[in-house]
């Protein structure tokens, strides 16, 4: 058994209509445990640099002018394999491409304004949780 930990975010869609509550029953009922949160609204620079590893896709000014719209709620989420089962939990990006049950089927509206974010490999969510909590933020 694998205790990891994983960096989430909930996005602006999910602020804006009052989701997040059903989003974390989501991902607590799967076994997830939040273990830090925080309620911010991203400055330019820091969803710029949050996303900084897609700066050259065609979609990185619009991912941008989203996650700024508006609050996002920031969480670091622990529990075996977190990294696996909350993607597992998410869905596909795509929210038509998602499986029933998932987070993105039942609550994204497009794949920008797609609910969720979380870390994809060990080493981004290291430096994903780093980038936004301390060591002391951390409270498993
Ligand atoms: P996220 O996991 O937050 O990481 C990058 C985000 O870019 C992704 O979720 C999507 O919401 C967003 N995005 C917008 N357009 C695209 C696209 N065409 N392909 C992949 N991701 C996209």
């Amino acid at each position: 058994m694998t205790i990891e930990r994983t960096f989430s975010i909930l996005k602006p869609d999910a602020t804006r209509r009052n989701l997040t509550g059903a989003i974390n029953a989501v991902l607590e009922k799967s076994g997830l445990r939040i273990i830090a949160q925080k309620r911010l609204h991203l400055s330019r620079a820091q969803a710029e640099t949050f996303y900084a590893v897609h700066k050259e896709r065609a979609f990185f000014n619009d991912l941008c002018d989203f996650m700024t719209s508006g609050p996002v709620v920031l969480q670091v989420l622990e529990g075996e394999n977190a990294i696996t089962a909350y993607r597992d939990v998410m869905g596909a990006t795509n929210p038509e491409n998602a499986e029933a049950g998932t987070i993105r089927k039942e609550f994204a509206e497009s794949i920008e304004a797609n609910s969720v974010h979380g870390s994809d490999s060990q080493e981004n969510a290291a430096t994903e949780m780093a980038y936004f909590f301390s060591g002391i933020e951390l409270v498993g």
